[in-house]
């Protein structure tokens, strides 16, 4: 029991990351790493976790550090000094490889514009950074990745990406990861963002009596790309009737129809037809005048 409070003790680091660290090195345990100091200068002291007196082997030489034979509480912050100025920091990490680290990886755009979210799971300590990988090879920049609970997400452009023309390369997400001293990276599974493109919920649904039949009428989304003839969105209509029953309806490339049954509510959701299904949420039911029911039921 002693031990095993002594081992959860070293293995915590005294700072815990709180952003993805812009300098690491990884080692493997038992090997030994090499620590750089990027200065000038000519001697430097070193703190490990802002400790003088670090829990590991070391030697220090010129600008370089050796930390011999890493171990797990030998991991962390290593920063090089002169003195008392800051020089440099290098974070040192494990690398932990077989374990999937990152999951349940998901990718959604509202939108043909280039720009999507991906969200995935992991280690709740853990921080991390993502970019784009084309399958043709290039890489995006780093972008920083929100997260909490061991829930994250970041947000991505391709600048290459154009709404009228076929995509030629296949995106992957790759992600890099530190939870307390290990390191783990992950690609996500390849994707087009026209597959992934899921529309916000159409806006604007409005009802309105005309003599003995209802005109519903709306407006895509707000974050659709227009023309509407070329970015054409099909519809999903459902009303409750005023005996409970609910009744789905279907348009596509307009925005109004025309509905013969009185209704107590009604709500929409949209589609893009060329592109793999992916409804978009539900609008808010829009609750139908009782007037208008009213005056419809005395027809
Ligand atoms: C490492 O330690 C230095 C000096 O204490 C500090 O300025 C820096 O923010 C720390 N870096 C990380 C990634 O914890
Ligand atoms: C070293 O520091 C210089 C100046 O701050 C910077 O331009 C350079 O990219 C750094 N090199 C490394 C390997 O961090
Ligand atoms: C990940 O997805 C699987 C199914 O694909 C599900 O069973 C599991 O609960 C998900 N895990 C989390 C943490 O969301
Ligand atoms: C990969 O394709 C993108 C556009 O899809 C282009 O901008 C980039 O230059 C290409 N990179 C390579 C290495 O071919
Ligand atoms: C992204 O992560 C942040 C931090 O956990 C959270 O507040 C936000 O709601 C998330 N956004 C999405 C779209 O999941
Ligand atoms: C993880 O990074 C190493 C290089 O640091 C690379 O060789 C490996 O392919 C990466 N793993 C994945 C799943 O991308
Ligand atoms: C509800 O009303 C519709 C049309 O008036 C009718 O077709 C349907 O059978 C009714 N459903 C029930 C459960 O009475």
């Amino acid at each position: 029991m002693l031990m095993l409070v002594g081992l959860v003790l070293c293995l915590t680091p005294t700072d815990a990351l709180t952003a993805f660290p812009p300098k690491f090195v990884l080692g493997s345990l038992n090997e030994d790493v090499v620590v750089k100091c990027n200065t000038s200068k000519q001697q430097v002291t070193w703190t490990q976790n802002g400790e003088l007196e670090p829990m590991a082997e070391l030697v220090a030489k010129g600008q370089t550090l050796t930390i011999l034979g890493l171990d797990l509480p030998a991991t962390g912050n290593y920063s090089c000094w002169a003195g008392g100025v800051l020089l440099d920091t290098t974070y040192v990490v494990v690398r932990v490889t077989g374990e999937e680290e990152a999951k349940n990886v998901s990718c959604q755009a509202d939108s043909y514009r280039g720009s999507f979210r991906c969200s995935w799971t992991g280690p709740r300590s853990a921080v991390f950074r993502a970019r784009l990988m084309r399958s043709n090879g290039s890489f995006g920049d780093w972008v920083p990745v929100a997260g909490r609970g061991g829930q994250f997400n970041a947000s991505f452009t391709d600048p290459s990406f154009c709404p009228f023309a076929e995509e030629l390369h296949q995106l992957q997400l790759y992600l890099e990861g530190i939870s307390d001293t290990s390191f783990f990276n992950f690609t996500s599974p390849r994707f087009f963002i026209r597959d992934i493109v899921r529309p916000d919920p159409p806006q604007k649904l409005t009802v309105q009596q005309q003599s003995e039949q209802l005109r519903l009428t709306w407006a895509p989304p707000a974050s659709w790309p227009l023309p509407r003839s070329y970015f054409a969105l099909l519809y999903r209509l459902q009303y409750e009737l005023s005996n409970g029953t609910q009744v789905e309806k279907f348009v596509e490339g307009a925005e109004e129809t025309i509905v013969e049954e009185h209704m107590r509510r009604v709500r929409i959701s949209c589609q893009d037809p060329y592109a793999k299904p992916s409804w978009s949420s539900w609008s808010p039911w829009q609750v139908v005048d009782a007037a208008q029911q009213h005056r419809l039921r005395a027809h």
